[in-house]
C-alpha cells in the first residue's frame, strides 16, 4: 500500500463502550444532532445537511476546522475517550465545546452502513478521505473481540490527497441509510398518508414561525416525520431563535439570551431550509416572563420561564428544557424535574422554561446526553431551587395571569348587564315613567369603570331576597290598597 493509502479497524476499549455506543442514537434526529454539534465544536459557522429524495444517503457539510489523518487515527483507531478538550474546553472562536465523551460520531452506525469523511484543515494541503464500513457491527460481539478487552466496531479505508492550503471543511456522507431512518427522512412514512399532516419542508423561518404559532397545532406529531425530526434537531443544537418567538414586550426581557445565541454565529440548513429553535409562543394577551438566576454550592443556572393563560402548544414545549454548553439535554421535561403534579397541575401546562446550567451538571449527564443522574449533588441542588422557584411562579401566574383573565371576564359581563338594564329603561320604563327611566340609566351607566358598582350590577339575589326588597319599596311608595295587588301580580310573574 502506498503512503497515501491507509486502513485499519475502529476499536472500542471494552465491551461496555461497544454496548454504550450502540443503540443510543436510534433516531435520525438523535444521530444528526451529534454530527451537527461536532461541526459546532469545529468552529463551523454554517452546516448544511442534504437528504437525498429517497434518503438513501445523507450529507453533512460544514465550513469548520476539519481534521487530518493524524487526528482521525488518534480518535478513531481506539475509541475510548474524547481528546477534544485536551488543550482547552473552548474553541478558537470562544465557543464552549459540546463534545466530551467521544462516541457521538461513531454512533452513526445506528442509521447507516457506510460513512465517509472528506476533510481538510486550514493551512494544510492534505485532503483526508476515509470510508468507514460498519458491516462488522452486525456480527456477534464474540467474533469482534480483539485481545483482552477490545472490541472491533468497523473497518476503515483512507487516502490522503492534495488540496489548496486555504480551504477548510468537513463533509460526512452517510450511505446505505438503514430501514426506519430512511423511511423517516424520506418523508414517505406513515405521515404522508394521513391527511392534515403539516410540513416545514422548503419553508423560510418566517413561515415556519407562523406555523408554530398556529393554535390548531397541538403537538409536533401534527407534522410529518421529516419535519418533526427537524424540529427535534433545532431544539437541541445551538441555532438561533426565530425573530418573533415572543411578543415584543416579552422578547425584550430575554434580549440577552437571544443575543448570546445569535452571537454564537452558527447556522444550520437542512435541504435549504434554515433551522431555528422551534420555540415560538402564541401571542397570548396574558403572558409573562420570569427570569431565573441561581448560584448554588454545587451548580449555577440562568434562564427564563414563560407563562401564558392557557396550555402551551405545541405540547412539546411544556416543561423545562435544560441546556449545558448551549446544547439541549434531551427534550422539555414536563415534570419540571419531578415537581409534584398535584400543585397547580393545570397551571403547570401553561409554563415553558429554558435553563442553561454550568458544567458541574455535565457530570450528572448520562452517556445518552438525554437524561441526568438524579442523585448527583448538582442535580439535587438544582431540582430543589427549581421547585421552590416554581411554587412562587405558580402563585404569580395565578394572580397576574389567571386573576387578570377573570377580571376581564367580569368587566365584560358587567357591561352586558348594563346594556340590558338600559334597554329595559328606554323600552319599557320610559313609556310609563320617563323620569325613573333616566334615573335608572344614570345609576347604572358606566358600571364597568367602578369596581364596587360592577360588583353590585353582577350581584345575584335569591327569590326571597328579591321579595324582601320589592315589598319594602312597594310599602314605601304605594298606597296600602295597591300593595296587595302589586305583590300578587309580581308573584304570578315570577312563577310563570
Ligand atoms: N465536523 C467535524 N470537524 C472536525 N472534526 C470532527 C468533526 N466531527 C468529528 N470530529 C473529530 O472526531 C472526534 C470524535 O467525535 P465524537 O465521536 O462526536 O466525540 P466528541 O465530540 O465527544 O469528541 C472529535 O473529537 C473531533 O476531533
Ligand atoms: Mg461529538
Amino acid at each position: 500500500m502506498s503512503d497515501k493509502n491507509f486502513k485499519g479497524e475502529i476499536r472500542v476499549a471494552s465491551r461496555i463502550v461497544d454496548y454504550l455506543s450502540s443503540g443510543l442514537y436510534d433516531s435520525p434526529a438523535a444521530c444528526l444532532k451529534e454530527l451537527i454539534n461536532n461541526s459546532f465544536d469545529a468552529d463551523a459557522t454554517r452546516v448544511e445537511v442534504f437528504v437525498k429524495p429517497d434518503a438513501d444517503r445523507l450529507i453533512i457539510v460544514d465550513d469548520g476546522d476539519g481534521m487530518d489523518r493524524k487526528e482521525f487515527e488518534k480518535h478513531f483507531s481506539m475509541i475510548s475517550e474524547s481528546h477534544k478538550r485536551d488543550d482547552s474546553d473552548m474553541t478558537k472562536s470562544g465557543r464552549p465545546k459540546i463534545g466530551k465523551i467521544g462516541i457521538g460520531f461513531i454512533a452513526a452506525n445506528e442509521i447507516c452502513n457506510v460513512m465517509e469523511i472528506v476533510s481538510t484543515k486550514f493551512g494544510s494541503s492534505e485532503l483526508l478521505q476515509v470510508e468507514i464500513r460498519f458491516d462488522l457491527m452486525r456480527e456477534d460481539p464474540n467474533k469482534r473481540r480483539r485481545g483482552d478487552s477490545e472490541i472491533a466496531k468497523a473497518d476503515y479505508f483512507g487516502t490522503v490527497d492534495e488540496t489548496t492550503k486555504d480551504s477548510h471543511f468537513t463533509q460526512i456522507f452517510l450511505k446505505e441509510v438503514r430501514g426506519e431512518a430512511q423511511e423517516i427522512l424520506a418523508r414517505k412514512g406513515r405521515g404522508k398518508f394521513v391527511s392534515g399532516k403539516r410540513s416545514i419542508y422548503g419553508k423560510k423561518p418566517d413561515s415556519i414561525s407562523k406555523i408554530l404559532k398556529d393554535k390548531n397545532i397541538k403537538t409536533w406529531s401534527d407534522f410529518d416525520f421529516y419535519s418533526k425530526n427537524i424540529l427535534q434537531i433545532g431544539l437541541n443544537v445551538p441555532v438561533r431563535y426565530h425573530d418573533n418567538w415572543l411578543s415584543d414586550k416579552l422578547q425584550s426581557e430575554v434580549e440577552d439570551i437571544d443575543k448570546h445565541v445569535a452571537g454564537l454565529n452558527f447556522s444550520l440548513y437542512i435541504d435549504g431550509t434554515e433551522v431555528r429553535k422551534p420555540i415560538v409562543f402564541g401571542s397570548e394577551e396574558e403572558a409573562l416572563i420570569n427570569r431565573f438566576h441561581f448560584k448554588g454550592e454545587h451548580v449555577s443556572a440562568d434562564g427564563y420561564f414563560y407563562a401564558q393563560s392557557t396550555g402551551i402548544k405545541p405540547q412539546e414545549l411544556r416543561g423545562l428544557l435544560i441546556r449545558i454548553r448551549s446544547a439541549g439535554v434531551g427534550e422539555y421535561d414536563s415534570t419540571f424535574l419531578g415537581f409534584p403534579p398535584s400543585i397547580g397541575s393545570l397551571t403547570q401546562t401553561w409554563i415553558s422554561g429554558e435553563l442553561t446550567v454550568d458544567d458541574r451538571l455535565e457530570e450528572a449527564m448520562n452517556i445518552d446526553r438525554r437524561t441526568l443522574r438524579i442523585d448527583h449533588p448538582a442535580y439535587v441542588e438544582l431540582q430543589e431551587e427549581v421547585h421552590n422557584y416554581l411554587s412562587d411562579l405558580l402563585k404569580r401566574v395565578r394572580t397576574e395571569i389567571y386573576g387578570s383573565r377573570s377580571i376581564i371576564r367580569k368587566k365584560k359581563r358587567a357591561k352586558e348587564v348594563e346594556k340590558k338594564i338600559v334597554r329595559i329603561a328606554t323600552h319599557e320604563i320610559a313609556k310609563v315613567a320617563p323620569e325613573s327611566a333616566k334615573e335608572i340609566e344614570k345609576a347604572w351607566i358606566d358600571s364597568t369603570s367602578d369596581e364596587s358598582v360592577q360588583k353590585k350590577i353582577l350581584r345575584k339575589f335569591t327569590v326571597d331576597q328579591f321579595y324582601e326588597i320589592v315589598v319594602e319599596v312597594a310599602k314605601e311608595v304605594l298606597p296600602p290598597k295597591f300593595v296587595n295587588d302589586f305583590i300578587k301580580r309580581l308573584t304570578d310573574r315570577l312563577r310563570r
